[in-house]
């Protein structure tokens, strides 16, 4: 086989605490990757959808970056075409980026019967992340290439965990950043306290998943001591729309990823009501794209029908 079409869901990456270290998968929307391989010795993309803001240089690229990688680690001299077909908004804290790379990865390695683990899978697709946020996290591309809830375990060498999520409901925001990336404002240095707070809001959020409890898996995820103060501040009308939403009975909101996208989990009942303050709410942001209604999924990167 000398092709294959993969779908690529997006995620949430931090979920709330648990900046870089946690991402949970979404349903929708997916994008779709079409890999194939030549003869050409060379890497190159194309894209489509909602593609304006692509680079298309390989070196420039999340995935051709990742796949550049690959080819480099294994010594393979083959060339690889890559085809992005983009449902999902880019710059907005979906994990577009993550899912482009991861795909490529997980086609790549079918392609080439590389049989690699998930771990090597998820260390070669956070290369790209690179070219995104400067930074190799690993966070979104383990979500989009295993699905469910992922916690990176360690960094040095890459090890993921994937627990298996339950299905919450969640509406999106979905609101382009205004910059390319906010990673560069976002400090560790929150002092004692915070930091005490954050170490226990991530063992809730993990005991939440274990015990498929949504609100506290809400409650949880709505305090972020690191990114959401940094993150939250570019988007002016995100205090007044989380108090609405918390208050209209939503367990929880929040930031997703690197943002601006905002996401919050609530019951099935609410998703039109919480749907509907977050249309008004952020009606009036020039960056602000539509609202989304989705639920967390335990499907990662899979092959195209
Ligand atoms: N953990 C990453 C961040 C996810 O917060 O920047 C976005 O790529």
């Amino acid at each position: 086989m000398k092709e294959m079409s993969v779908l690529a869901p997006a995620t949430s990456a931090n979920v709330g605490p648990g900046y870089d270290i946690f991402a949970m998968t979404l349903q929708e929307p997916c994008d779709e990757i079409r890999v194939s391989l030549n003869d050409s010795g060379k890497v190159s993309i194309e894209a489509e959808g909602d593609a304006q803001n692509i680079p298309l240089d390989p070196n420039d690229n999340v995935a051709g970056l990742a796949v550049l990688e690959l080819l480099k680690r294994k010594k393979i001299k083959k060339g690889v075409h890559i085809r992005i077909i983009k449902n999902m908004i880019s710059g907005g804290g979906l994990g577009t980026t993550g899912a482009s790379a991861g795909g490529c990865i997980f086609a790549l390695d079918k392609l080439l019967k590389l049989n690699l683990s998930d771990n090597e899978k998820v260390d070669l697709a956070r290369m790209g992340e690179i070219a995104s946020g400067g930074s190799p996290h690993a966070d979104n591309v383990a979500a989009a290439l295993l699905g469910g809830f992922i916690l990176v375990k360690s960094y040095y060498p890459i090890d993921v965990l994937r627990l298996e999520m339950p299905e919450f409901p969640l509406v999106l925001a979905v609101i382009k950043k205004s910059q390319r990336t906010t990673r560069g404002f976002i400090t560790y240095e929150i002092g004692q306290e915070k930091l005490k707070e954050q170490m226990a809001l991530c063992s809730r959020v993990i005991h939440a998943v274990h015990t498929k409890d949504i609100k506290e898996f809400g409650k949880a995820i709505s305090v972020d001591h690191i990114a959401e103060p940094v993150r939250s501040a570019a988007i002016p009308e995100y205090q007044d729309v989380k108090r609405a939403v918390l208050r209209a009975g939503a367990y929880g909101f929040q930031i997703s990823g690197g943002g601006s996208s905002v996401i919050s989990v609530c019951d099935p009942e609410l998703i039109d009501d919480v749907a509907a303050i977050m249309e008004k709410g952020f009606a009036g942001n020039e960056n602000f794209v539509k609202v989304i209604k989705t639920r967390t999924s335990n499907l990662g990167v899979r092959i195209s029908e």
